[in-house]
């Protein structure tokens, strides 16, 4: 008899807590299907901060193509950064609340890559990093909005 009562009561629980993780799963349907990347504004707005920090400090290093060549472990050094926190704003790769940084964040950080494959060369080619901030337009509009 007391040996059923156990069964019982696990088994109640057990039940207990499926029906709670279905519900938990029911809910998620209704607010955001799991496979849903969620970009808080503090978290886009930061990475926005980060990539305009990197590109002014892109500027300053390849001011003149003498700088430019001395500086060349640093301009890598702030392309790998870049593309470092465009990646980290989506590490899952799914749809996320900003479609606009959806639809171009690959050619985004493509143009990145290319860059820094340009700058790794030898003689390296700086042309694509100096035109690095061109790839916010991708998102920013033509006129850099
Ligand atoms: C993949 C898309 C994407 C790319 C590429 C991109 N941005 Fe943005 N950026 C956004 C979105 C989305 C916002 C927020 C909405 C808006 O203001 O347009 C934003 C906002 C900003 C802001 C304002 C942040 C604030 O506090 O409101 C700055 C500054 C900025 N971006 C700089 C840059 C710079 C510099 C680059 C290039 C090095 C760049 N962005 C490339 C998508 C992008």
């Amino acid at each position: 008899m007391k040996k059923y009562l156990v069964l019982l009561i696990s088994c109640s629980l057990a039940a207990g807590a499926s029906s709670c993780a279905d519900f938990g799963a029911r809910l998620r349907q209704y607010t955001y299907p799991p496979t849903f990347h969620y970009i808080t504004n503090e978290q886009l707005k930061s990475t926005m901060w980060q990539l305009a920090y990197h590109s002014r400090e892109l500027r300053v290093l390849m001011a003149s193509p003498e700088e430019t060549a001395v500086n060349r472990p640093e301009v890598l050094q702030h392309l790998r950064a870049m593309e470092q926190v465009m990646i980290e704003l989506n590490r899952t790769g799914w749809p996320s609340n900003h479609p606009l940084v959806d639809a171009n964040r690959s050619n985004f950080l493509q143009d990145i890559r290319t860059a820094q494959d340009a700058v790794s060369r030898d003689p390296p080619n700086f042309f694509r990093a100096g035109a690095v901030s061109g790839a916010c337009a991708y998102c920013h509009g033509s006129r850099g909005a």
